[in-house]
């Protein structure tokens, strides 16, 4: 057994270093009495919506939920169409299913592993009504082009933001450029919880105020409902989101050091690395890089004592009985997203990860590339 033991995710490390901060800022939930709904959660989506330099934010418990319950809000169900890509957590497209409408899957852009926003158009059905672009492993989509494309043709943008909370476009802020962002706090995320959360942050004061009465039953006063749902963001999960987002921006900018010393470590393999796009703030939610041997070279690195993982091993217009008795449509080849679900490892990226342990990692996976040769 190997000496070695670098894990895929630093959560308890980053318990540990916020412990006393953490630990008061949920002692003051449970001495509250207030666990649902209460002021700690309305501070963290006013918090939240500042850091976004958005108008309002809706927590919710889970991003799955933010993008479902936008759609609700919306409107958008059976008979509709929703463009987004299927080379993406399982979510993004169960969240279109789950409001009735049809997901109708492009390809990705093999550089970035995002949207490839030429093949948007050509998607577009007299069915369609919204985009949902995701900001894959930490850095943007094209928001520019997706955003000239939906205005050309009245369609609603759903940003999916659950692995890129911080960052940024060239010449774009995320939220700038679309009608919401769907963000999520479950713990692996670069701001997570202590279990699930998620959030619907929009410029437009109405959607948010739907979405708020979505989570809660259909409510916003006591025993008045309409139809919704329960999906509402615990006091203790907003509490501690307040103290992990002032740490936000510093730990993305830890990923982007580990992110560099990788690049620079890997970059004569033969591994394809991470493209980020000149002028973008890509946060590194995940590092993940691409090889035909990529089974060989997780059980080597696991052998090694190092866990990578896989983000995401099997495109969801693959995934066994698809599409379950639901609709859906692949628009053309998804070649891109097939070959990234056969060949993509993430390997350890998180703010805590110490240089020594991403220069083993860097040891290990140069080891491996030299015994292919
Ligand atoms: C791209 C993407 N979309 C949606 C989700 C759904 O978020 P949650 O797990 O909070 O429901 C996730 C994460 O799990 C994700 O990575």
């Amino acid at each position: 057994m190997s000496a070695v033991k670098i894990g895929f995710y630093g959560h308890v490390r980053q318990y540990h270093n916020l412990k006393a901060e953490i630990d008061k800022a949920i002692n003051d939930v449970l001495e509250s009495g207030s666990f649902v709904m209460g002021p700690i959660l309305v501070r963290f989506e006013k918090e939240l919506a500042a850091y976004c330099n958005m108008k309002e934010a809706a927590g919710v418990n889970s991003g799955t939920d933010a993008l479902w319950l936008a759609l609700v809000a919306w409107g958008i169900g059976p008979g509709d169409e929703v463009i987004t890509t299927s080379n993406t957590f399982f979510a993004t497209a169960e969240a279109i299913w789950l409001a009735g409408a049809t997901p109708v899957f492009v390809d990705i852009d093999p550089a970035t592993c995002n949207i490839d926003t030429g093949l948007i158009q050509a998607a577009i059905s007299p069915r369609t009504k919204a985009i949902i672009p995701v900001h894959l492993y930490g850095q943007c989509a094209k928001m520019r082009e997706v955003a000239r494309i939906a205005k050309a043709h009245n369609l609603r943008v759903l940003e999916d933001n659950a692995q890129a909370l911080g960052a940024r476009g060239d010449d774009f802020a995320i939220g700038e450029l679309s009608d919401a962002v769907a963000a999520s706090f479950i713990i692996q995320k670069n701001l997570g919880c202590f279990g699930d959360g998620g959030a619907l942050i929009s410029n437009d004061p109405d959607l948010v105020a739907q979405v708020r009465k979505l989570r809660n039953h259909g409510s916003v006063k006591r025993s008045h409902h309409s139809i919704g749902y329960n999906s509402r963001l615990d006091e203790i999960h907003a509490a501690v989101l307040s103290v992990k987002l002032k740490q936000l921006d510093r730990w993305n900018d830890q990923r982007r050091s580990i992110a560099k010393m990788y690049d620079e470590g890997l970059k004569d393999t033969s591994l394809k690395l991470p493209v980020a796009l000149p002028g973008y703030r890509h946060i590194y939610h995940l590092y993940v890089v691409e090889t035909p041997g990529r089974d060989a070279l997780q059980a080597y690195l696991q052998d090694r004592g190092i866990t990578a993982l896989t983000h995401y091993p099997i495109a969801i217009h693959q995934q066994e009985g698809y599409p379950w008795g639901h609709s859906a449509r692949v628009c053309g080849s998804l070649k891109h997203t097939e070959r990234s679900a056969a060949q993509v490892l993430s390997l350890p990226m998180y703010p805590e990860l110490t240089a020594e342990e991403a220069r083993i990692t860097i040891e290990a996976i140069r080891d491996w590339d030299k015994s292919q040769k």
